[in-house]
């Protein structure tokens, strides 16, 4: 390969870091005649909308409009998956969604008119917990179900058992770009929208529904996002829908930018969980029953929970083998945003679920917790809980025993317990997690994309694929492969703005499965021109086809490379020969099935894999905390762009380190999103990164079926970041004796301080019970 697994920087970093990059709230000021919308927003978690008066706002200087449900041509209504998301509610379901919007020359005279427009509300009662949705039977759905063995009879039967709960709390996306589209109209009714969205094609299809008019109509654009992280996957029509309302009632171009206080009181955040878990096992450790009840926190709508429920179900195992297991899971509704999906989409949730389970079983047996995890293991030859083969089982074996040379474990482990010894209020600890996660859409139709590329007479080239760039990296990626599927240097491509007139039809760029799909697609595409150029220049050179090697922009027969021509050349040629020089390119994920009745059947294409060692220090008068080191394996295949996934593996773990440790969402009495901006919602910052942080990509792991031999890398390194949690966790039960350590979800410092507390307590009353 020329230029795939070439460590390039980012193909837009220059952009991003001189500030040229663009953005949709960037193009207001290309914009004539613009108009911005402001939302109403509720004041009740759940309340009857009895009238909305625009009488005080309407005539305000600058004001071009108000909107309400009776300017809605189409239907009224954006959910993505079930039609449950009124754009204008008779009932408010969550405390700040909006009601009504007003259109004015300003943002600022937007807000100032919305502000006297007059709502009158008829408060309900509202449910705001997993607990009182539990209570009330508020769900979304029936339960989902996922079954193996017999857990009952081998509960019953285990020599070890314990049982408890884990309540796991959301994560807010903190994308740097807040929610935001500009919506133009165009000549016939047609309407073009510039959106911050992961699905141009949803956004597309939701935009048309509200207008009540043909997609074709519509045109979705997507330049790129500045961060998405699953917030921009449904969560992003919303606003557009609202642009193109407006800019249709108004005959002008009307952008929604939401501030962050409203993006965060008025978007979806990752779902909040808990589960409740019986737990049987040997002595040795080995897990032999599980019965798990999960419950997700949905919000007010379904949105994507019951995907995001299957994943977590699914990865209930992470790398261990669960001989009897039964989980059932059941989406909560409650009078809270929708709760969406969020880098690692349930996976996350599922797998911290069986990392508390087996920490527990090591308090329970004092045993290492790293011990209790390799007795579990998968081995070759077994099949998961939902009966897919693992069938590269020794690859968790591999990692493992590779990070735990490169991070010097044994000896790091022997000079921590020396130091604890030596220092009774500060403690540390190491601990190491591994990470499965399955790649693909469990839905399986999803699993499609399609390319469309462009040669032009003078062999330049325009890459136009499905997929969205959301900094992750993906068109650096899918300019590697069209390079090299090509045969062109890079600077002979120009990847283009993501549209849904030049690819149809696409599904979200989520699941990781971005270079995947639409990786394959525009190699696809490339191998079709390819093949084509070279039966044009098998003429020219009098050579067959199969003969002719196109590389780095020239074009010759393999044994007589001095005879090359440029690629101009041969694309004038053909160009005269009327040759097309545009092809498509589509691709579909081969083999996967899953059966929703008998929750059975191999949903994923295939697993990414990885394992992280991390290490802590806590302060046990504060529970102030730092992590001090943390060593990452990660596994990406074949890497198609070393750097990105660099990237993509650091950025990960340090989310998820965020979502476990400081990042708390907070909701009042009244159901008001209170931790609303970074002031009070902890964000991971350069100061939260470990000093010495060594991260590696696994060598030698080509994946056969996947473009170039990568492998997806998105989200699985999010839940490397577990490991940070556990050593939290060992750290707390190093001020103790022994036993069961709970930990709250985030371990925030003062979660761990209550937890030192707990296990401080504990062994006073042993030491007394003892005397
Ligand atoms: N990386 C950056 N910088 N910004 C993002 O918004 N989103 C994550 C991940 N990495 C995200 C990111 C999520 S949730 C997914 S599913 C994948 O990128 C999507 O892109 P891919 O399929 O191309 O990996
Ligand atoms: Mo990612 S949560 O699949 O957008």
């Amino acid at each position: 390969m020329k230029v795939v697994g070439k460590a390039l920087s980012h193909e837009s970093a220059t952009l991003h870091v001189t500030g040229q990059a663009t953005y949709v709230e960037d193009l207001a000021t290309r914009t004539a005649r613009l108009a911005f919308a402001w939302p109403v927003q509720s004041p009740h978690a759940h309340a009857r909308v009895l009238s909305v008066d625009f009488s005080q706002a309407r005539d305000l200087p600058g004001v071009f409009g108000c909107l309400a449900a009776a300017d809605v041509p189409g239907e009224n209504d954006v959910g993505p998956v079930r039609h449950d998301e009124p754009l204008f509610p008779e009932e408010v379901s969550f405390h700040g969604q909006p009601v009504a919007w007003v259109v004015a020359s300003s943002s600022e005279l937007a807000r100032l008119a919305a502000e006297r427009v007059v709502v009158r509300y008829e408060p309900l009662p509202a449910i705001q917990s997993i607990a009182a949705a539990v209570a009330a039977d508020s769900f979304h759905a029936p339960a989902e179900r996922l079954r193996r063995g017999d857990p009952e009879q081998a509960l019953a039967a285990a020599a070890q058992r314990f049982e408890g709960e884990l309540f796991i709390n959301g994560q807010e996306h903190f994308y740097l770009e807040t929610q935001a589209a500009l919506a133009v109209p165009e000549e016939g009714g047609g309407l073009f929208v510039h959106s911050s969205t992961q699905h141009p094609t949803e956004t597309q299809e939701v935009v048309a529904r509200v207008l009540g008019v043909a997609k074709h109509l519509v045109t979705v654009q997507c330049l790129r996002m500045g961060g998405a992280f699953g917030g921009k996957e449904t969560q992003a029509n919303t606003w557009a829908a609202v642009a193109a309302l407006a800019s249709v009632k108004l005959g002008r171009p009307v952008m929604v930018r939401l501030t962050r206080a409203q993006d965060m009181s008025m978007t979806g955040k990752r779902h909040p969980f808990l589960g409740r878990f019986r737990v049987g096992f040997s002595v040795e450790g080995q897990l032999q029953a599980l019965l798990l009840e999960l419950f997700s926190d949905g919000g007010y709508s379904l949105d994507l929970s019951a995907p995001v429920l299957g994943r977590a179900m699914f990865h209930i195992d992470n790398c261990y083998l669960l001989p009897n297991v039964e989980v059932v899971g059941r989406v909560c509704r409650t009078h809270a945003v929708s709760h969406t999906a969020f880098r690692g989409f349930g996976g996350p949730q599922g797998m911290l679920m069986i990392e508390e389970v087996l920490d527990r079983i090591a308090r329970q047996l004092e045993l290492a917790p790293e011990v209790v995890r390799e007795r579990n293991f998968y081995r070759p030859g077994d099949t998961t809980h939902y009966g897919q083969p693992v069938r590269d089982a020794e690859r968790i074996t591999r990692i493992w025993s590779e990070i735990k040379v490169s991070s010097d474990f044994e000896r790091r482990r022997a000079a921590i317990e020396s130091f604890n010894e030596a220092h009774p209020h500060d403690k540390r600890a190491l601990a190491i997690t591994p990470v499965k996660f399955g790649i693909s859409f469990t839905t399986t139709f999803f699993n499609q994309a399609g390319a469309l590329d462009i040669i032009y007479k003078d062999g330049s080239v325009q890459v136009n694929h499905g997929g969205t760039e959301m900094g992750q990296g993906l068109h650096t990626k899918m300019l590697q492969v069209a390079a090299d599927s090509l045969g062109l240097p890079l600077s002979a491509l120009r990847i283009m703005a993501t549209r849904t007139d030049k690819v149809p039809n696409t599904s979200a760029t989520a699941a990781s499965a971005g270079s995947d799909l639409n990786g394959a697609a525009i190699k696809a595409a490339c191998e079709t021109l390819k093949e084509r150029l070279c039966e044009v220049a098998a003429r020219y050179f009098h050579a067959p086809a199969a003969d002719i090697v196109i590389d780095t922009g020239r074009v010759f027969p393999v044994e007589k490379p001095e005879l090359g021509i440029g690629f101009s050349d041969i694309v004038q040629q053909a160009y005269l020969e009327r040759v097309p020089l545009f092809a498509t390119g589509y691709y579909k994920t081969p083999k996967i099935h899953f059966n929703r009745e008998t929750g059975q059947g191999e949903p994923f294409h295939y697993f990414a894999y990885g394992a992280a060692v991390s290490e802590v220090e806590i302060d046990g008068f504060t529970g102030q905390y730092r992590l001090l080191r943390a060593d990452l394996l990660h596994d990406v295949g074949d890497s198609l762009s070393p750097l990105v996934d660099r990237g993509q593996v650091e950025g990960g773990f340090i989310q998820g380190v965020g979502w476990l440790t400081t990042e708390e969402l907070v909701w009042n009495e009244s159901g008001a999103f209170v931790t609303r901006g970074p002031s009070t919602y902890k964000l991971p910052t350069l100061g939260e990164c470990p000093p010495v942080f060594n991260v590696a990509l696994l060598q030698k792991a080509a994946e056969p079926g996947v473009v170039y031999g990568s492998k997806a890398v998105g989200e699985p390194p999010l839940m490397l970041a577990i490991s940070v949690r556990e050593a939290l966790r060992a750290a707390v039960a190093a001020f103790g004796a022994g036993g069961v350590v709970e930990l709250a979800s985030p371990a925030t410092p003062e979660a761990v301080f209550w937890a030192i507390e707990r296990v401080r307590s504990a062994r006073k009353a042993r030491s007394r019970a003892a005397e």
